[in-house]
């Protein structure tokens, strides 16, 4: 698993067997990054899920399942997720200067920004519960950008896109980033119930024993993930384009085949993008002027540009 990480990270990376689903996964990375930097803060984005679980569900920004349910995990805050369609703040994505990730990084600079450091920063980079909504090329590298900088953890939630589902094996390879934390679930077990964190080296500071429990590695699931992958590989790779693949360089639309809007609408192939399906949104994802818009200047991190020259799918 850990060699289908982008070189470079496979070899930093760990691999810890956390339980059977999705919001174990959650709760592991979180814990993990709260042993390894000593804080209690954790940053989430408006429009995410991450499960059921106590810490999974503070972390998610669905408010209703939160209503009769007092003493959420203390310690999270949520930021705005450039989700354009809607604009959290309101502004129009071709002349805001993707204010929403300018607006975390000086809350994390500013000394009046409100909270102490986080000990991660949890984002999906698609938002699946949330309505299918792609971050934007400019957010998720401003996002690595700040995140990196200033020592916080980056925890990369893909278990609803991760291990193949958006073409590529993880979706940040789109984005041409390294997360620190990379949480994966749903198509590992081919339905059956498998969830994993592969997170770098370096924050392996807990104690041996710190997360344990009785179901872990479900062997079960892991080897019929392991046949249904040979077979979806061995199908696709007769197809034009093949299997997952290593994304060499960021794309302008990192997820073009993926439509960000109405939360009827989930992944949409090239074909669907063309449709009235895709029209609530038309110029959002689609417009090749919007897509070829270079990200902007940070103010702290002035050297972030984040040009490329062609689109990758
Ligand atoms: C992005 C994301 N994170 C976490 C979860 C939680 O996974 P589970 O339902 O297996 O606990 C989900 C479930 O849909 C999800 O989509």
């Amino acid at each position: 698993m850990l060699g289908k990480l982008p070189p470079g990270m496979r070899e930093r990376f760990k691999i810890h067997f956390c339980g059977p689903t999705g919001a174990d996964a959650v709760e592991t990375a979180v814990k993990l990054c709260k042993t390894a930097t000593g804080r209690a803060n954790v940053v989430a984005f408006q429009g995410s899920y991450h499960g059921c679980t106590a810490g999974a569900m503070a972390l998610t920004s669905l408010v209703a399942p939160k209503l009769r349910v007092g003493n959420q995990m203390p310690g999270v805050h949520f930021m705005p997720f450039s989700y354009c369609a809607r604009c959290p703040i309101r502004l129009s994505p071709d002349t805001c200067d993707t204010n929403c990730i300018a607006l975390l990084e000086s809350t994390l600079t500013d000394s009046h920004g409100g909270f102490e450091p986080p000990a991660a920063v949890i984002v999906e980079m698609v938002q699946g519960e949330g309505g299918t909504v792609p971050a934007t090329l400019d957010f998720a590298v401003r996002l690595r950008e700040i995140t990196r900088f200033l020592g916080i953890p980056l925890i990369v939630d893909e278990i609803q896109t991760g291990w193949g589902r958006t073409g590529d094996w993880f979706a940040f390879e789109r984005y041409g980033i390294e997360p620190d934390v990379v949480l994966l679930s749903k198509a590992l077990g081919a339905g059956f119930p498998a969830s994993v964190i592969l997170f770098d080296q370096a924050l392996d500071v807990w104690d041996p024993g710190a997360h344990v429990g009785t179901f872990r590695g479900n062997q079960l699931a892991f080897a019929a993930g392991l046949e249904s992958l040979a077979r979806k590989w061995r199908r696709r790779r007769r197809r034009p384009g093949g299997g997952p693949r290593h994304t060499v360089c960021r794309s302008h639309d990192p997820m073009p085949h993926c439509c960000a809007g109405p939360r009827w609408c989930s992944w949409a192939p090239r074909t669907l993008a063309a449709s009235s399906m895709r029209r609530p949104v038309a110029g959002i994802l689609g417009s090749s002027a919007r897509s070829r818009r270079t990200c902007s200047r940070s103010r702290t991190f002035p050297e972030t540009t984040c040009t490329r020259a062609s689109a990758t799918s």
